[in-house]
């Protein structure tokens, strides 16, 4: 465990996440958790004083007003949060000019009233543009090898550069044809047994990269050591039998090399110290893509730092180790496409319990559905832990400021069961998020039963990663393996490396971390 520092061991702990995928409406913020929809629009007359309760956190100051008969809460700004001060319009605040008063949304009974045949037989048509185009449909199906005649590497040719991470196509063609020469011959390789049973997927994953990049860097191809491979653990014990093999992550992720049965005592080591690195690189990175990526950014005329070169790298070598196979693929659209595993929350709508109206979660998910990916557990012994809450304001104040092409819709993972538990109750923290968007959440969101079956179980955690990289904008908190992955997976396997990413923490818990 030389090369690890202690606390990756904490950093693999992740397990299984639960679901919820918010169809968060941004409107008004209801008065009460237990306000239904119906009323809380009833309320919304002129007078009335948009305000919000969240019970997320005890650092929200009490505010509640029902009518607008009541005064405006006067709020001492201490105790607000950065985030609503910053709000254009804090707790309270009331502009004295008409225009700033809330508009009502159209009466759609009425107008149709006015519009003549012809005009309203224009309408399915234009109703059909919500959909996702052609186009994205065709990739997101690919990304789970719907109708995906090639591998991984047919799949990165119809991805747009543009959204991928700088030179995507070619880092991924370089690893792949590191791990698989056109001939195994006389090649010397670098085998890897499993040292951490105890990680989990993300960290697995890690382990796994963080060697790969050492035997790449000395010319050796990194073999998984057929008697006690990484990630055995993870799956269950039979998993690797239809082919013959050992448990392994690579009976859920694609081989890594094409030249495992030409590893031999001979030809190979067992360890690589780092001491073999090259001068002038980094311990992280090999020469040529160091260069290369160094190359790329001199003709856009900004400079490399070696964060951010070891940042797109690790994206790479990410997004190399876990491409699922094709059984794994297969098993993911199952999932994915079985209906009664998602059911999606509408906030804005609550039963007796206070809990959100459910929905159908449709595949793909809808166009702007932002990816939330909360991160608890563990993870206060890394960095700083930050609350649901301020992952939600973090998307709140997004959409705020996007009106026109983000909503509060939100899909969320969490390993932490009691965040689905407060999803499904918030409507939104943010009282004046309700101007543009719809009044509250509207997440789906799986009750993912923990399977017995840990293969099924650890492939279900895939899709969930899946699901997060069909959104259009991302929340989380870097500080944490899986929402890294989350973050290299959409700019490498997916071309969504230009959407947002809103990271709801602190850069500095995350920045530098190997
Ligand atoms: C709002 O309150 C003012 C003063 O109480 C009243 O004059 C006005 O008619 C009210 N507006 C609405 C839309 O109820
Ligand atoms: C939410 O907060 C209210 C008022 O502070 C409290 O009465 C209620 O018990 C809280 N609910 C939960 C689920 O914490
Ligand atoms: C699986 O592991 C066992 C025990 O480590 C080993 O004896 C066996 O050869 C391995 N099977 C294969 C197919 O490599
Ligand atoms: C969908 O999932 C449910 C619950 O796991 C399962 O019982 C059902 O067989 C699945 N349906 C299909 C078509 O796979
Ligand atoms: C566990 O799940 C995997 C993947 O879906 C499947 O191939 C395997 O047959 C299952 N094993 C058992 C014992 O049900």
């Amino acid at each position: 465990m030389k090369k690890h520092s202690p606390l990756k061991i904490a950093f693999g702990a992740i397990f299984f996440m639960s679901i919820c995928f918010c169809l968060y409406n941004f409107e008004a913020i209801g008065t009460s958790l237990k306000l239904s929809r119906t009323k809380h629009i009833e309320s919304l007359d002129f007078n009335t004083t948009l305000t919000t309760t969240t019970n997320l956190s005890s650092k929200k100051p009490a505010v509640a007003s029902k009518t607008g008969k009541q005064p405006a809460p006067t709020i001492d700004p201490k105790d607000l949060d950065v985030e609503q001060i910053e709000a254009d319009f804090p707790m309270g605040y009331k502009n004295p000019r008409s225009w700033f008063l809330p508009l009502p949304a159209p009466d759609e009974k009425q107008l149709l009233q006015v519009l003549t045949t012809e005009q309203r037989e224009l309408l399915p048509s234009l109703g059909s543009q919500a959909q996702l185009s052609k186009k994205k449909l065709e990739k997101i199906n690919s990304f789970y090898g719907i109708n995906r005649e090639g591998g991984w590497q047919d799949h990165l040719e119809i991805l747009d550069d543009d959204g991928l991470a700088p030179l995507t196509k070619w880092a991924q063609k370089y690893v792949y044809d590191h791990q698989h020469p056109t001939s195994c011959e006389g090649k010397k390789f670098y085998i890897l047994e499993e040292k951490a049973r105890w990680y989990g997927l993300g960290a697995a994953v890690r382990v796994i990269f963080r060697e790969l990049e050492l035997a790449i860097s000395v010319g050796r191809i990194l073999v998984l050591d057929p008697k006690n491979p990484p990630g055995g653990n993870l799956v269950g014990k039979d998993c690797g039998k239809y082919r013959g093999r050992n448990a392994s992550i690579e009976c859920l992720l694609e081989d890594i090399t094409s030249c495992a049965a030409y590893a031999t005592p001979e030809n190979s080591v067992r360890e690589i110290s780092l001491g073999t690195v090259i001068p002038g690189g980094n311990k992280f990175v090999p020469p040529l893509p160091a260069v290369a990526l160094t190359t790329y950014m001199k003709e856009t005329g900004l400079a490399v730092t070696g964060a951010f070169l070891r940042y797109w790298w690790h994206a790479q070598m990410y997004a190399y180790v876990f491409r699922p196979n094709r059984q794994t693929l297969a098993r993911m659209v199952e999932m994915r496409t079985n209906k009664t595993l998602h059911t999606a929350v509408d906030t804005g709508v609550r039963d007796e319990d206070g809990n959100g109206k459910t929905h159908s979660v449709p595949f793909p998910l809808p166009p702007s559905t932002l990816s939330i990916h909360i991160r608890h557990g563990d993870k206060a012994i890394e960095g700083r832990l930050i609350s649901t809450r301020d992952y939600i304001v973090a998307a709140e104040r997004f959409v705020l400021r996007n009106p026109i092409s983000y909503r509060k819709r939100a899909f969320v993972t969490t390993e932490d069961p009691s965040v689905i538990k407060d999803i499904k109750k918030t409507t939104g923290i943010n009282p004046v998020g309700t101007a543009y968007s719809n009044p509250s959440w509207y997440c789906p969101f799986q009750n993912l039963r923990m399977s017995e079956n840990r293969t099924d179980a650890m492939i279900m955690h895939i899709m969930q990663l899946w699901m997060a990289v069909e959104c259009d904008a991302f929340v989380g908190n870097r500080n944490s393996n899986w929402n890294k992955l989350i973050d290299s997976i959409r700019c490498t396997l997916m071309d969504k490396c230009r959407a947002p990413y809103l990271d709801a923490g602190y850069s500095a818990d995350w920045l530098h971390f190997p």
